[in-house]
C-alpha cells in the first residue's frame, strides 16, 4: 500500500495525540486536580542528615498553625507493612523505591527522608506548618561520597535478561599485546529527574477501599504494592492516571510520596492531595547512578579490534536501588575477539538511585563509544569507517543472531544527510570565524524486551471500536498509536475507535518503560482484534453476509457487539499470560534483538571563552516500523534533548561530606532550554523488525543513547580537547 491509499489515521500516518486538545486546553486533569469533599492538603518534613536516628520531634509550632488538622511522625503515624527489600529477582519488590518503612521507626537513612507529613486545609498551611516541625537527630558514621566510596564497590551480577558481566578470550592479554591501543577513565555525574509534572498524590479512602490519583508510569504495580503496604487486598485499590506529565523512569517505581499520601488520609479520615515541590521531588525520587568508567580497546594497525574492556562503578543506596547496566552495549556493538566486561555497585547512604531513560546505556554509550573515537584519532581512521570496519554479523559475545540490525544502513544515511565528507579529520582544523567547528558521531544502542498484556476489544453494531487497557499515557502517544493499530487490524477509521487506559480497573498492562509498553499492548491488541475477525467471518457466513463491511455483518445478524479477550487478568488468565510470557522469553533467548541509531553532531566552540554550542544535529534510527511518525519523531528527539542536557548541563551536585544536595531545583540544576537546541533532523529506516508485532521496535529510549559521546567527540574534533568528564562545561575547555 502506498503513502497514498492509507487511510487517514492507519498505521504510518502522523496523527495528531487524541489527548493532545485536552492537555493544551487546560481540560486533561492531573492527579494533582482531582476533588473531593473535605479534601486536605499534606506537606513532608525531609531528614537533615544522611545516616542516624530521630531523637525528639516537637510539633508544637507546626499545630499551632491555623488550618492544620494533624501532624503525623513516627509517634502517631498509623501502621504500615514493610516494603520487601529491593530485588530484580522479586517482581512484587521491583516497585519499591526504597525499603524504608515510611514514619514506622526513628532510623534516617538519606538526607531528605521524610520524617514528618503536615496535613492541612490549604496547602499554604501544610507547607508554613512542614517548615516549623523542629526535629533532633543523633548521627551515625554515614559514607556519601562517591569518588572514595569506588574501592568498596562490589562485583555484580546483574538479572537474568541483562547480564552484567562477559568475558570472551583472554581481554587483558589481548590489549597488552595490541599494536595500537587506548585506556581511559570517564566519569558521569549523578542526575536527578526533572519531569514537568512533579510527582502528585491523591489519595481517598472509603472504608477498605483505596482510591489513588497518582503520577505514576506503572498503575499495575502501584495497586499491588499499595495493597501490600496497607494490607488490603488488591481488588480495593484502584490507580487512576490518564494524564501524566513525563516519567523517563523517574514514576516507575513506588517512592514515599505515595505511600505517604494514603497513610496521611487514612490518618486523619479525609482525602489527601500530596503534590511534591521540586525540592521534594529531588529529595524523594531516586535519581540516576553517577559512574566511573574503564573503557580500554586494542587493535591491528589497520584497525580491527582484538581487545575491549569495559569496567563500570556505580552505586546505590543502602536501603535499595538497582546497580544501572553500563556495560550493556559494550557486549553487542563491537567483533573485538577479546571482551571482557565487568560492572560494580556501592551501597551508600543516599536515597536509592533508580531508572532514567535508558539506564546503563545512556551513559554506558558515552564511555564506549568516546573510547571508539580516541581510537579512531590514534589509528588516524575515520571514526565510521572504525566502526563499520568491527561491525559485527553476530552478538560478538555468545554468537547469536541478530533479529535486526542496520548500523552500517544508518550510518550510511546519516553520512549523506549530515554532510559527513565535508569534515576535515584533524582536530581544530576547521572554523568559522571565532568559533572552532567540530564533527562527531557515536552508535545508539538499546535493546528489546516483550511483556503480555491484558486487553478487552470490542466491535459494535455502529461500527465504533473500543479497546480497553489499562496501560500508561505519559505524553509520548501512546494511546493515539493503539488506537491506529486497532483501526487498522479490524478495517475501521482511526476515528471510529476509542482506547480507554490509565485505569487499574481497566485489563492490566505492563508498565510504561524499557521501551516496551507500545509493542507488548499491540502484540495483545492484534491477537484480540484477529478474534474478532474469526468472529465476523462465522457470524457472516450464518447471516449470509460475506464479504460485506463489519457494521453490515453485525446488522445483518443481528448481534449488537462482538468483543475479544486476551489475557483478561481472569485466573486462567493469568496463567495463560504467564506461559505466553515464557513462551516469548524462550523465543527472544534466540536473538539478539535491539534498537539502533547513528548520531551527527555539529559544535561551536568560542576559540577564547571556551562558550559552546551545539549547532547541528542528525540521527538515523533503527527502530523498525514507525507507526506514527510525529509521535516517535518527538519521542526519539526529546531523548536527544535530554542526552544534549547530559554532555552540557545537568548535573546533580551532593555535598561530599554531608551527602545532601545542593542543587534541588531548575534554578540551579541546569537543564537545556530552546536556544540550546538547534533543529534535530531525526529520520528512521523503517524496515520492520521480523520478530516483533507490526515489526516495530521501542523507541522511548534508544534517542538518548549515544547523544553525549556524539558531542564529547565533536568537541574533541573542534578543540583537540579530550573531555571524559561530564558534564562538558566551559572550565574544561579554556
Ligand atoms: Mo524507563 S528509564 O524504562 O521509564
Amino acid at each position: 500500500m502506498t503513502a497514498l491509499q492509507q487511510r487517514t489515521g492507519s498505521v504510518g500516518t502522523p496523527v495528531d495525540r487524541v489527548d493532545g486538545v485536552a492537555k493544551t486546553t487546560g481540560t486533561a486533569r492531573f492527579s494533582a486536580e482531582h476533588t473531593y469533599p473535605g479534601l486536605t492538603y499534606a506537606a513532608v518534613v525531609h531528614a537533615t542528615i544522611s545516616r542516624g536516628r530521630i531523637t525528639a520531634i516537637d510539633t508544637t509550632r507546626a499545630a499551632d498553625i491555623a488550618g492544620v488538622i494533624k501532624v503525623i511522625t513516627p509517634e502517631n503515624a498509623p501502621p504500615l507493612k514493610p516494603a520487601p527489600r529491593v530485588s530484580m529477582l522479586n517482581m512484587s519488590s521491583i516497585v519499591s523505591g526504597t525499603s524504608v518503612n515510611y514514619l514506622q521507626d526513628n532510623e534516617v537513612h538519606w538526607d531528605g527522608q521524610p520524617v514528618a507529613v503536615v496535613v492541612a486545609e490549604t496547602s499554604e498551611a501544610a507547607k508554613e506548618a512542614a517548615a516549623l516541625v523542629d526535629v533532633t537527630y543523633r548521627t551515625t558514621e554515614s559514607s556519601v561520597d562517591f569518588v572514595t566510596a569506588r574501592l568498596q564497590a562490589q562485583v555484580q551480577k546483574g538479572n537474568p535478561l541483562l547480564p552484567a558481566g562477559a568475558k570472551k578470550g583472554d581481554a587483558a592479554a589481548a590489549l597488552a599485546g595490541a599494536a595500537v591501543s587506548v585506556d581511559a577513565e570517564y566519569t558521569t555525574p549523578p542526575y536527578n529527574h526533572n519531569a514537568l509534572e512533579p510527582h502528585s498524590t491523591t489519595a481517598a479512602w472509603d472504608g477498605d477501599r483505596l482510591t489513588v490519583h497518582d503520577a505514576t508510569q506503572s498503575i499495575g504495580w502501584f495497586r499491588t504494592h499499595l495493597a501490600l503496604r496497607f494490607g488490603i487486598p488488591e481488588a480495593n485499590v484502584r490507580v487512576i492516571a490518564p494524564y501524566v506529565g513525563g516519567g523517563f523512569g523517574g514514576k516507575a517505581f513506588v517512592w514515599p510520596g505515595t505511600v505517604l499520601a494514603a497513610l496521611a488520609a487514612r490518618a486523619t479520615g479525609r482525602p489527601v492531595r500530596l503534590t511534591l515541590t521540586r525540592e521534594g521531588v529531588y529529595r524523594t525520587v531516586g535519581g540516576r547512578t553517577p559512574s566511573i568508567q574503564r573503557v580500554a580497546l586494542g587493535a591491528t594497525q589497520d584497525g580491527k579490534l582484538t581487545a575491549l574492556i569495559h569496567q563500570s562503578v556505580a552505586r546505590v543506596g543502602r536501603t535499595g536501588g538497582m546497580p544501572e547496566q553500563i556495560t550493556t552495549q559494550s557486549r553487542h556493538l563491537y567483533a573485538a575477539e577479546n571482551i571482557l566486561l565487568e560492572q560494580r555497585a556501592v551501597e551508600q547512604d543516599v536515597l536509592p538511585t533508580t531508572s532514567m531513560r535508558a539506564p546503563g546505556e545512556s551513559i554506558g554509550t558515552f564511555a564506549l563509544e568516546s573510547a571508539i573515537d580516541e581510537l579512531a584519532d590514534v589509528l588516524g581512521i575515520d571514526p565510521i569507517d572504525l566502526r563499520m570496519h568491527n561491525e559485527p554479523d553476530r552478538d560478538p559475545v555468545d554468537g547469536k543472531p541478530f533479529a535486526h540490525r542496520m548500523l552500517r544502513e544508518a550510518y550510511a544515511e546519516g553520512a549523506r544527510r549530515f554532510g559527513w565528507s565535508a569534515r576535515s579529520p584533524q582536530p581544530r582544523s576547521m572554523n568559522d570565524g571565532r568559533w572552532l567547528v567540530g564533527m562527531g558521531v557515536a552508535s545508539a544502542f538499546h535493546p528489546l524486551m516483550l511483556f503480555t498484556s491484558n486487553v478487552t476489544v470490542r466491535l459494535s453494531a455502529d461500527g465504533t471500536v473500543l479497546v480497553r487497557c489499562g496501560f500508561q499515557e505519559m505524553g509520548m502517544g501512546g494511546a493515539t498509536v493503539q488506537g491506529q493499530i486497532a483501526a487498522d487490524a479490524l478495517g475501521v477509521p482511526f476515528d471510529a475507535v476509542r482506547v480507554e487506559y490509565g485505569d487499574s480497573a481497566l485489563p492490566s498492562a505492563p508498565m510504561a518503560g524499557g521501551s516496551m509498553q507500545t509493542a507488548s499492548v499491540a502484540n495483545s491488541i492484534l491477537e484480540a482484534c484477529a478474534k474478532i475477525r474469526a468472529s465476523l467471518e462465522s457470524l457472516a457466513k450464518r447471516s449470509g453476509a460475506v464479504g460485506q463491511a463489519p457494521k453490515a455483518v453485525l446488522a445483518k445478524a443481528g448481534v449488537p457487539h462482538v468483543e475479544a479477550a486476551v489475557g483478561s487478568d481472569t485466573r486462567l488468565g493469568k496463567v495463560t499470560g504467564q506461559m505466553r510470557m515464557m513462551r516469548q522469553v524462550m523465543r527472544d533467548r534466540r536473538y539478539l534483538r535491539a534498537a539502533t541509531g547513528a548520531h551527527f553532531c555539529e559544535v561551536r566552540v568560542d576559540q577564547d571563552t571556551g562558550e559552546l554550542r551545539v549547532s547541528r544535529w542528525t540521527s538515523v534510527f533503527d527502530v523498525g516500523r514507525v507507526i506514527n511518525p510525529k509521535t516517535a519523531g518527538s519521542q526519539l528527539r526529546g531523548g536527544i534533548i535530554m542526552g544534549i542536557g547530559m554532555a552540557l548541563a545537568e548535573e546533580t551536585l551532593f555535598d561530599p561530606r554531608t551527602g545532601r544536595i545542593m542543587n534541588p531545583s531548575l534554578a540551579e540544576y541546569h537543564l537545556p532550554v530552546h536556544a540550546d537546541i538547534p533543529a534535530i533532523d531525526v529520520s528512521w529506516l523503517g524496515d520492520p523488525d521480523p520478530t516483533m508485532p507490526l515489526g516495530l521496535l521501542g523507541l522511548g529510549e534508544v534517542g538518548i543513547t549515544g547523544v553525549a559521546a556524539a558531542v564529547a567527540n565533536a568537541v574533541h574534533h573542534a578543540t583537540g580537547r579530550r573531555v571524559r568528564d561530564l558534564p562538558i562545561t566551559l572550565d574544561k575547555l579554556v
